[in-house]
């Protein structure tokens, strides 16, 4: 079982779209084990995307994502770090494939509505960042046996 670090952005709050979100992830079979909503600072947000800290769009980065509150996740499953990148799509909404939520729903390279980790090390860095150990609740799914 891996786990996996996702946020909906600010663009996602304030278009309503964190019951989509989390819809398509409990839809796919996928385990919800944590779940909290948060205004950044700025400082979080530095660490949290350190490897983008040289690129061109950096402070735009950081600016859009303290705009306003954001709901970060942890989410369990079978090889999930990388389907749910496959869930999401790719970084700019406009080439996004459909189907997928940015491909559905965003138009925009920065305002694209969801954050999910993309490797087992930025996941396990990530879930850090934003989750103390005992806020994550590693439930038992009763529908398991039924979806793997
Ligand atoms: S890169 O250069 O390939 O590593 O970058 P990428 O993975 O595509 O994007 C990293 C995160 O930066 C966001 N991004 C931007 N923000 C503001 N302006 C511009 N132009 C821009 N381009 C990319 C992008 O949404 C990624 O955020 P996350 O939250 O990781 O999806």
């Amino acid at each position: 079982m891996e786990r996996t670090f996702v946020a909906v952005k600010p663009d996602g709050v304030q278009r309503e779209m964190i019951g989509l979100v989390i819809t398509r992830f409990e839809e796919k079979g996928f385990q919800l084990i944590g779940l909290k909503m948060i205004q950044m600072s700025r400082e979080l947000a530095c660490e949290h995307y350190k490897e983008h800290q040289d690129k061109f769009f950096f402070e735009a980065l950081i600016s859009f994502i303290t705009s306003g509150p954001l709901v970060a996740m942890v989410w369990q499953g079978e090889h999930i770090i990388d389907s749910v990148r496959l869930m999401v799509g790719a970084t700019n909404g406009l080439f996004a494939d459909p189907g997928t939520i940015r491909g559905d729903f965003s138009a925009g390279g920065r305002k694209n509505i969801v954050h999910a980790s993309d490797c087992l090390e930025s996941s396990d860095r990530e879930i850090s960042l934003f989750f103390r150990p005992e806020e994550i609740i590693d439930w038992d799914m009763a529908l398991g046996n039924w979806i793997r």
